[in-house]
């Protein structure tokens, strides 16, 4: 889709995925304990799905929560699962207010049931809006996720519901992202340059930018700095132009 965005013609990524990282480091900045970080970068949430809504971004995926980030200490884990049950509650207010629609992927499996419920009303509530599709990612990674994915596949070919004959299609709809196209755009804050197990299968073509910006200081501004270096890009998707 095309939009003008401050007088220039813009071409908008359809799915943007973020990593949104850096929330410790803004915390020891202002000589604070890291879930000081976390509850600043939970508050900035509303406003970003505003903002990728406004610029005519479809899909949004954040990475709230990977399967490695429980070898944290018990009280920032538990700071951060707080904020999960604050938000994710907040956020059925959000979807109706701001049309949106949310789901979750990662495994919930390991997380409290109480949280799992929240989800489970949070995706309900939401499916009927047809704005911005939210996608955050809790305790999830990558490999997990493939690895759950193969194990269910398995079974069903096991069981005689699907043939063996195993297109990339079908291992892409054993994936918890099956609904959601793949996105054309990875946004991680902080200057890491690495994955860290993000959505490994679905950014195989999708275009990279990094920036220094800690997470709870992200804003409409850089969204646009991001969107406009997604333009800079040529997405040859291994063919010649
Ligand atoms: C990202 O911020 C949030 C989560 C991983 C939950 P960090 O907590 O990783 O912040 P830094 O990288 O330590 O600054
Ligand atoms: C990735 O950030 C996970 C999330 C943002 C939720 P991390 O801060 O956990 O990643 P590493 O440890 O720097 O690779
Ligand atoms: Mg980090």
């Amino acid at each position: 889709m095309e939009k003008v965005i401050d007088g220039v013609k813009l071409n908008i990524p359809c799915h943007v995925a973020i990593i949104m990282d850096g929330n410790g480091r803004w915390a020891k900045k202002r000589l604070m304990p890291r879930n000081f970080g976390h509850k600043a970068g939970a508050k900035i949430l509303e406003q970003v799905c505003r903002d990728a809504d406004e610029l005519g971004i479809k899909y949004l995926t954040l990475y709230a929560f990977s399967t490695e980030n429980w070898k944290r200490s018990v009280e920032e884990v538990s700071g951060i699962m707080n904020l999960l049950r604050d938000y994710l509650a907040k956020c059925i207010e959000d979807a109706e207010k701001n049309n949106m629609c949310v789901r979750i992927i990662g495994d919930r499996k390991a997380l409290d049931s109480d949280i799992v419920a929240k989800i489970e009303e949070l995706e309900e509530v939401s499916k009927i809006y047809n704005g911005l599709n939210l996608t955050i990612a809790i305790n999830y990674g990558g490999r997990d996720e493939i690895r759950r994915g193969v194990k269910k596949l398995i079974s069903d070919v096991k069981e005689g519901k699907i043939d063996d004959d195993i297109t990339e299609d079908t291992i892409a709809s054993y994936l918890d992202t099956k609904d959601i196209p793949d996105p054309d755009l990875l946004i991680r804050t902080s200057g890491e340059e690495r994955l860290s197990n993000y959505l490994i299968w679905q950014l195989a073509y999708a275009e990279f930018y990094f920036t220094d910006c800690l997470w709870p200081d992200f804003d409409m501004d850089e969204l646009k700095k991001a969107v406009r270096y997604y333009n800079g890009r040529d997405r040859r998707f291994g063919g010649v132009k």
